[in-house]
């Protein structure tokens, strides 16, 4: 009896979990390290601007990312590019202006312009929008650690080409390790020094998809160092008050206290 009852609760365990990776066909994503992670992580700003260089020069042929404006590239903790070299920037894009009803050349007040492949979706927000670990089920520590693992994801998807391909109702689709289902309809974007890094930087597959995941992680939350920062702030705060709260409460009970070890209980 005892047997059967602890076999069956070992099943229930067991069988969601392994149910809920079964149904989601979860990829496999390679737990990557960036500058950012863990509680004091920050933006390696040079590997936003060559992150950024990737999404220019590859992405954003199919890609758009409607809900970033182009002059946040200068902002502190982000990439930090100079004024000048924003405006420089922008003038690269052209956008759709309502007003003039035609296409104009971009200023850094204006958002990068939004994908212009109807199925590609918009990378604004993908970072946060995609987890690389998950909840409970598998690496559940790293989830509480490292954050949902956006950036993990997309450069996992980046290297995670096999060659596969397959053609299936007249459209093409590439086997990717990390694509849920496997078969992602995205052709390989990086084949290995797809762009010329101007510091030197060796341009691998697997460097500039971390570059990019990076950069694309800082477009979806361009103040988690703020974000940190505060949380840090808040923590230590807490802490002193803790501290301060107990000595008070010792001092304040402490002629009580003296009181009742001068008497014997009743
Ligand atoms: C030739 C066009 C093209 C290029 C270039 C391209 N993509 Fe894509 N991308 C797509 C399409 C189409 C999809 C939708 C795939 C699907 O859902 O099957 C996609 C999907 C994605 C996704 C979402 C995957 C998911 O989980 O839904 C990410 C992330 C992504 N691309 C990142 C990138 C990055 C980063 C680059 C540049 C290194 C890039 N793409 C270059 C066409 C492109």
């Amino acid at each position: 009896m005892f047997r059967k009852l602890t076999l069956t609760a070992a099943l229930a365990l067991a069988l969601p979990a392994g149910a809920a990776l079964a149904a989601g066909g979860a990829g496999y994503v390679e737990d990557f390290d960036f500058s950012f992670e863990g509680p004091f992580g920050t933006y390696d700003q040079m590997q936003l601007q060559r992150g950024l260089q990737v999404y220019t020069e590859i992405c954003a042929a199919c890609h758009g990312m409607k809900f970033v404006p182009i002059r946040t590239l200068a902002d502190d903790g982000g990439p930090g590019l100079p004024e000048d070299q924003v405006r420089a920037y922008a003038e690269f894009w052209e956008v759709w202006d309502p007003e003039l009803q035609d296409f104009r050349t971009a200023t850094p007040n204006d958002h990068f312009p939004e994908s212009g492949l109807e199925n590609a979706p918009d990378l604004s927000l993908m970072a946060k929008a995609r987890a690389g670990f998950h909840g409970p089920y598998g690496l559940g520590i790293n989830q509480f650690f490292k954050g949902i693992g956006g950036a993990e994801y997309i450069a996992s998807l980046l290297t995670g080409y096999t060659g596969e391909e397959k053609e299936e109702a007249g459209t093409i689709l590439y086997e990717n390790k990390a694509f849920p289902g496997g078969w992602i309809s995205m052709s390989p974007p990086l084949w290995g020094d797809d762009v010329i890094y101007e510091d030197g930087t060796e341009a691998t597959i697997e460097q500039q998809s971390k570059d990019v995941a990076a950069f694309l992680m800082w477009a979806a939350e361009p103040k988690m160092m703020a974000r940190k920062q505060a949380g840090f702030v808040a923590v230590t705060f807490l802490a002193v008050l803790t501290v301060l709260l107990y000595l008070t409460n010792k001092q304040l009970w402490a002629p009580v206290k003296a009181r009742a070890k001068g008497q014997p209980a009743e």
